[in-house]
């Protein structure tokens, strides 16, 4: 079952199909989101991607036979589900039929936990009647299918049956997983740096990843809620399902903040925005030459202004301090009027996967200690979602 949040175990199953590579890829994502992964494959899956591959990804020994011990019925317990991908037609037909003829397909009966299936195959394979017979029967058997996608197919032809995107299927799974808390509410979220044009062709801008404000917004989007993401420049994929709205300066981002926050249950600037802007940006790239001096006047407070609206959504500010964390961060909220504040270090934090962060809230201080950012993100909505219940 789903253990503490973030910290789940997933079975991933890959039979034989062409899509099998990208399975590799989605171990990767499923660790970083702070998975534990068992790979089991079928005997047709080794021919396409080694279990070698697995086993290094997902840091565990992959499962291939049911003779060894009782892993056809053991390896299930303690899981969140099982998620096969690719699935081919054949092990479709397997599922649909109740059988038990490997360790996959056994694990699969013999479960007690949710079971996902993402099919990949041809496009004649996926209309076949036999096929399209088959999917009712697991659909009607409480089974979650993800995809499969239409397009441009291994074997050259174009149709239906190309495998959903690893990004997808592991939002997919772990939205499906994840308790609804935040079932029916608004989030605006804003992550990454801004630019702050100094010429046509520089900027001033700073080292934050949006990697924290990407996975508060896929952690809100997990619990249910309808998210914005605003985002500065990032080299991350907006997570699947957010609306994204892309900016770059910080003046850009207050308007996109400004223009999406009505309506919205709670506000979360995990940003680092600029506080100083250029006040003359030139026109044409400044040529080399002496001492150049650039004046900086400030740029709106986005938190501040969206704290002191009339009816604010819930406000949530991120605090990156070098030093004196909590007077620093107290400091700030009560500046800036907001209820709660995630003060980290930012020399421990920016470009980083992991972080330490404290949640600062009326009165309460709690230290989340250091760990991966989408569990912290995990943390962090929970706190929030008690705090708006
Ligand atoms: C080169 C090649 C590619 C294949 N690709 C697929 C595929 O994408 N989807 C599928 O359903 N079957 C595909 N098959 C057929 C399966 O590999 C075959 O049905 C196999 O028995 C499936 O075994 P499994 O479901 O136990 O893994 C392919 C076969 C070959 C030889």
């Amino acid at each position: 079952m789903a253990g503490e949040r973030g910290s789940m175990k997933i079975i991933l199953g890959i039979t034989g199909g062409i899509a099998a590579y990208k399975a590799a890829e989605l171990v990767r994502l499923f660790v970083k989101r702070g998975c534990e992964v068992e790979v089991v494959m079928t005997d047709a899956a080794t021919r396409f991607i080694t279990p070698l591959t697995m086993q290094t990804l997902s840091g565990r020994p992959v499962r291939l036979a049911q003779w060894d011990d009782m892993a056809h019925i053991d390896l299930s317990r303690g899981s969140a589900a099982i998620l096969v991908a690719p699935a081919t037609a054949d092990f479709i037909a397997k599922i649909a039929q109740g059988h038990a003829s490997d360790l996959l397909s056994s694990l699969c009966l013999a479960r007690d936990c949710s079971l996902f299936l993402v099919p990949a195959m041809n496009r004649q394979m996926w209309d076949n009647p036999a096929t399209r017979r088959n999917l009712a029967q697991i659909l009607e058997d409480g089974v979650h299918v993800v995809g499969p996608l239409e397009g441009v197919q291994a074997c050259g032809e174009t149709g239906m049956g190309r495998m959903a995107e690893p990004d997808e299927i592991a939002s997919a799974v772990l939205s499906a997983l994840s308790p609804k808390i935040l079932s029916g509410k608004k989030f605006l979220v804003t992550a990454g740096p801004t630019l702050e044009a100094i010429d046509p062709v520089r900027v001033i801008t700073n080292l934050s990843s949006g990697k924290m404000g990407y996975a508060v917004a896929q952690a809100a989007l997990d619990s249910g809620a309808q998210v914005i993401l605003v985002s500065g420049p990032t080299c991350l994929p907006p997570p699947v399902g957010v609306k994204f709205v892309p900016v770059a300066s910080a003046r850009e981002m207050r308007d996109a903040v400004m223009a999406n926050v009505g309506g919205s249950d709670v506000f979360v600037g995990v940003a680092a925005v600029a506080d100083y802007r250029v006040a003359n940006p030139s026109s044409s790239k400044i040529k080399k030459g002496g001492t150049l001096k650039l004046e900086l006047e400030p740029n709106p407070d986005i938190l501040q202004e969206v704290a002191s609206m009339e009816n604010p959504p819930f406000c949530v500010g991120f605090a990156a301090e070098t030093g004196n964390l909590e007077e620093n961060a107290r400091l700030k909220m009560k500046r800036k009027n907001v209820p709660m504040l995630v003060g980290n270090l930012a020399q421990d934090a920016l470009g980083r996967d992991e972080s330490e962060i404290v949640i600062f809230s009326s009165g309460a201080a709690k230290q989340l200690p250091r760990a991966a950012k989408t569990k912290l993100a995990a943390q962090l909505i929970e706190e929030i979602a008690r705090a708006i219940s």
